[in-house]
């Protein structure tokens, strides 16, 4: 079984040994309860990586006050049997008081371009909790590549920003997210359906091919793309928006009109009974 580490000397020592072998370090963060969807995160960094590592930290900086955060899912021995099976090279499972010495606001970091929308406009201080739980789990591996899925497509936006502005040394890999045989993306908080709402959540991937499938027919407004993402999500009784996007891939400015040569994404939040769920999907020509 794969070495689950608690301390940050541990993995320092990990990290130095394997860099004196000439190794690359790469860091798969996750928050556990995981899917094969982190997987896929995890061989992708296997790809480039001689040391692969992996930490499970439910950040509690970056849920709200009425969030999920105590009942999100903890299931560490299916997540080290996985991430044995996934070819990790070590675990990081720090504890709060280990990620956070001087409590949660004690410094954080904010990269405010790309927060107060979409996302961060719904969930307030949640990108400054995932960009410093980031920068921190960077400072300590200090890994030479570090892999998000496009599942959460502002984070991965958000992440690449924090590592421009901050001049850090770690490239960026993000991977295609991956989705049930019936286009429902994965996600640890699928958890939390029961199954008339796991049927009713296939609605978010559906909306989502309605709209590219629009696009790719010639449709050009804005609106109407998110028009039919708002109608599509409505059709479900199960189902409550919270936003329907149509935005540019790099800055997540809404577009009025998709052009070609600028990439453009849809973004769906939507409440299935307690299960806030996210998706995306590129709009191509
Ligand atoms: P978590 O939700 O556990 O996700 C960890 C990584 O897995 C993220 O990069 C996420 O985008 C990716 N992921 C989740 N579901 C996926 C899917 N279906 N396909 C592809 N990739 C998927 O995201 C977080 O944790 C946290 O915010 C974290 C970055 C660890 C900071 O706390």
């Amino acid at each position: 079984m794969v070495p689950l580490l608690e301390t940050i000397d541990e993995v320092r020592r990990a990290v130095a040994a394997a860099r004196a072998s000439g190794k690359v370090v790469g860091l798969v963060p996750t928050m556990g309860a995981l899917h094969v969807g982190h997987l896929r995160l995890i061989e992708r960094c296997r790809a480039e990586a001689g040391l692969v590592c992996v930490s499970i930290f439910v950040n509690p900086t970056q849920f709200g006050p009425n969030e999920d955060f105590a009942r999100y899912p903890r299931t560490l021995d299916g997540d080290r049997r996985l991430c044995t099976e996934a070819g990790a090279d070590l675990i990081f499972v720090p504890d709060v008081a280990t990620m956070y010495p001087g409590g949660p606001d004690s410094t954080f970091v904010e990269v405010p371009g790309l927060t107060g929308i979409l996302e961060g406009a719904s969930r307030p201080g949640h990108f400054r909790g995932v960009a410093t739980v980031v920068l921190k789990l960077f400072a300590i591996f200090a890994p030479d590549l570090a892999v998000f899925g496009a599942k959460d497509f502002q984070q991965q936006l958000v992440i690449r920003r924090l590592v421009a502005d901050l001049n850090l040394p770690v490239a960026i890999r993000t991977v295609e997210t991956v989705r049930a045989p019936d286009g429902l993306a994965l996600s640890s908080r699928n958890r939390y359906l029961d199954p008339d709402q796991r049927r009713a959540a296939t609605i978010l991937s559906k909306a989502l091919r309605l709209a590219a499938g629009a696009v790719a027919e010639g449709e050009r407004r804005g609106d109407r793309v998110r028009q039919i993402l708002r109608e599509t999500i409505e059709s479900e009784s199960l189902a409550r928006l919270d936003y329907a996007e149509v935005a540019d891939a790099e800055t997540l400015e809404p577009l009025d009109e998709l052009m070609r040569g600028r990439r453009a994404v849809a973004l769906l939040a939507v409440w299935i009974g307690t299960a806030r769920l996210i998706d995306n999907a590129i709009l191509s020509e």
